[in-house]
């Protein structure tokens, strides 16, 4: 399993498990459970997913010991706004059965809270429940603003990501500051043709590959961590064998091209929840 090191020295699998819309217990511990059995050694949960019991209980029945498995766990954004946040990394990590998460991350940059929240993300980390602490759906301005007072430099900034919502000056930001970029929705969510894209499937016929994983494969190439989600074993498979092949410099390049801004998720300037 590749693995990225993050600023505090941390390893990070470079390729996760996403479980998010997996809100059957049953399913999740199932999904879970297989991609473990696969080789996974990352799972990428939130709070607001429902399904933390169900990651940490099969974390904890896979028998593999805890520190070679990645839990990636978020703080949601009530638990922002109302200051709770020793609360609700204390409830996260009962619901997992766990006494520390590898990363915590603030799930949005809730207005006003945001770099308050930052200080006792800070605390969590210094209490040793989380090893890593980072943030999710930042953008640059974001992070100015946090990083005038940081004492921490968050690790990791999870962002949507994919094909058609490239996020180059995003990632150029974040490799800047020593934040390793995470992509989510790296497939498209399910929501786009982006995996029917011609230019894609040229190139993965090339390396008789699939789409899923080229496109997965170009992230991880520019440095990016990916948390593909999908409750199919034989798709788990798949994306979590992307290391075997490398895209040429042109190839990254073309791909990033299709950028059109397509963002399939919530604006992070411009959000309501
Ligand atoms: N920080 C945030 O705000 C945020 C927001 C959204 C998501 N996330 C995280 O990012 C993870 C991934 O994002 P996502 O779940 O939205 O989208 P995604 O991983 O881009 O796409 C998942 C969709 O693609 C399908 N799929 C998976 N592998 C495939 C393959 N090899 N070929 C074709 N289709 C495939 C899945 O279907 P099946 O499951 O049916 O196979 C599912 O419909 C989430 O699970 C969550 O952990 C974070």
């Amino acid at each position: 399993m590749e693995k990225f090191k993050l600023n505090n020295g941390v390893e990070i699998p470079a390729i996760a498990l996403g479980v998010f819309r997996i809100e059957d217990q049953k399913i999740t511990y199932e999904t879970v459970k297989s991609a473990l059995e696969l080789g996974y050694r990352h799972i990428d949960t939130a709070m607001i997913y429902g399904n933390e019991e169900a990651v940490g209980k099969a974390v904890k029945d896979s028998g593999i010991p805890r520190r070679e498995i990645f839990v990636t766990t978020k703080l949601w954004n009530d638990d922002q706004r109302s200051g709770k946040v020793e609360g609700a990394i204390d409830a996260s990590l009962n619901r997992l059965g766990l006494d520390y998460v590898d990363l915590y991350l603030v799930h949005w940059p809730v207005k006003e809270h945001y770099v308050e929240v930052w200080k006792r993300m800070e605390k969590v980390y210094k209490e040793g429940k989380a090893k890593a602490i980072g943030v999710s759906n930042y953008n640059p301005h974001h992070l100015d603003d946090l990083l005038k007072t940081a004492e921490i430099v968050p690790a990791v900034n999870q962002i949507e990501c994919y094909p058609y919502l490239a996020q180059q000056p995003v990632i150029d930001y974040c490799q800047a500051k020593g934040i390793r970029p995470e992509a989510w929705g790296p497939l498209g969510a399910g929501k786009t043709d982006v995996l029917g894209n011609q230019l894609i499937e040229h190139i993965a016929g090339k390396y008789g590959k699939t789409s899923a994983q080229v496109v997965l494969r170009w992230n991880l190439q520019r440095g990016v961590i990916v948390i593909p989600k999908s409750v199919h074993r034989e798709r788990q498979a798949q994306n979590l064998n992307i290391t075997d092949f490398e895209l040429t410099p042109e190839e990254l390049k073309q791909i990033t091209s299709l950028d059109k801004n397509l963002r399939l998720g919530s604006d992070p300037d411009n959000f309501d929840f």
